[in-house]
């Protein structure tokens, strides 16, 4: 695994300002945060750094402003979730940049932690202009980037500051890519990767570049139907990306080629609406699909031999539901089979790392989030990972 600095090489920092890269880009709902899972990533950082001394000032976006000043898109909409969860006041800084972070910083006592403002109110973050890093860098003497989840953007306060002073990974950040090198880049095989959700076309580079990666591709969710398709299967009314049959035979050849093993449903649950547990509601094979019927899940037997293909693998790393999880029925082979991944887990068979925020929400669905060995806080660029990118704000770190 590549090196970069950690907190580890930071010795006292009294006196010293941090400049702190933390993803507050949370789910808000009626003014409130619904889920604060980000900033408890990210609080050991954030409180190790206090602790060591420092006045630590973070750097966030909230939502996508594109450079203006939108007051729903204030970061301040984060605050009391910050606060509570690091237990400690938080003085918030309506700027990231100039005498106002400036004044603050000198109000500042080490130790105390501040937030400036949405990175993104501003033209040059997304623009990743020099110019707007070494204002924002000015008043700071380190940086640390603890936000795995935004550094699949090259952004001023995400990539940019990483030239401009010390820079550092934050617990979080080093977590994450423990996990993921754990899972991709020098994984114990056999490793296995279950891709789901709804459509092939969002998922391409995931796929093209996985078979080539792992021993067993599990595909579920509508773009399994594009496969099944593409194989000939009649999917009914199924959600399916018909014009991309020959891309999926191409990755299918792809993963032949490369001795990777794909997995499609042979049994699935059907129904004719997609509704809660709808009259029409009926299992069976693949192909049997009625013309007025539409795969909404991968059935039992299928679930049964995939939890027999994990119990053969040594790694698992799972993006995307099975089938259309948020309904029910259709949360069961989900449900299931990520029972079977946390068991095997537990067990200490099995590492397991997943990411992407359906997968999240089903995995806490199933109720065995805590129990795989590594769930990413990351949507986008846990994706890009997966397609083998490399993500900038995690580039600058290691050339730090
Ligand atoms: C996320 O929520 O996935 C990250 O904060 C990145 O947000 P973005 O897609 O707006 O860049």
């Amino acid at each position: 695994m590549t090196k970069f600095r950690t907190l580890d090489d930071l010795g006292d920092l009294t006196g010293k300002v941090a400049l702190v890269r933390v993803d507050l880009n949370l789910p808000m709902q009626d003014g409130a945060v619904t889920d604060d899972t980000r900033v408890r990533a990210s609080a050991p950082t954030i409180l190790e750094l206090a602790a060591k001394g420092a006045k630590v000032l973070l750097l966030a976006h909230f939502g996508r402003p594109r450079g203006e000043r939108v007051s729903t898109m204030s970061v301040s909409m984060t605050l009391d979730a910050v606060q509570a969860v690091l237990g400690k006041e938080v003085m918030f800084v309506p700027e990231i940049a100039g005498p106002v972070v400036e004044q603050a910083v000198g109000i500042l006592r080490p130790g105390d932690i501040a937030m400036l403002e949405n990175t993104r109110f501003w033209k040059g973050e997304e623009k990743n202009d020099p110019e707007l890093a070494r204002a924002i860098a000015a008043n700071g003497d380190i940086y640390v980037n603890d936000a795995f989840s935004a550094a699949h953007r090259a952004h001023a306060s995400t990539e940019g500051l990483a030239h401009l002073l010390p820079a550092y990974a934050g617990r979080s950040m080093e977590a994450e890519l423990k996990a993921l090198e754990a899972a991709l880049g020098n994984p114990v095989r056999p490793v296995a990767a279950v891709v789901g959700g709804a459509k092939v076309s969002s998922k391409l580079d995931v796929l093209t570049h996985l078979v080539t990666q792992v021993d067993h591709l599990i595909i579920g969710g509508g773009m399994a139907n594009t496969f099944l398709a593409a194989r000939g299967v009649n999917v009914g009314k199924s959600l399916c990306e018909h014009d991309l049959a020959a891309t999926a035979e191409a990755i299918l050849d792809a993963a032949d080629g490369a001795g990777c093993t794909v997995h499609l449903p042979y049994d699935v649950v059907v129904a004719k609406e997609f509704a809660a547990n709808p009259p029409s509601l009926r299992t069976c094979n693949v192909h049997e699909v009625a013309a007025d019927e539409m795969i909404l899940d991968v059935g039992p037997l299928a679930v049964e031999a995939l939890a027999d293909v994990l119990k053969t693998c040594r790694t698992l790393v799972w993006n995307g539901p099975l089938g259309a999880f948020e309904t029910q029925p259709f949360d069961a082979a989900t449900v299931a089979l990520a029972r079977s991944a946390a068991a095997l887990t537990k067990e200490g068979a099995l590492i397991s790392v997943a990411g992407g925020g359906d997968t999240v929400a089903a995995l806490n669905h199933a109720g065995v989030a805590e129990d795989f060995t590594y769930i990413s806080t990351a949507g986008g660029a846990f994706l890009e990972w997966m397609e083998g990118k490399e993500l900038p704000g995690v580039k600058t770190l290691e050339q730090a």
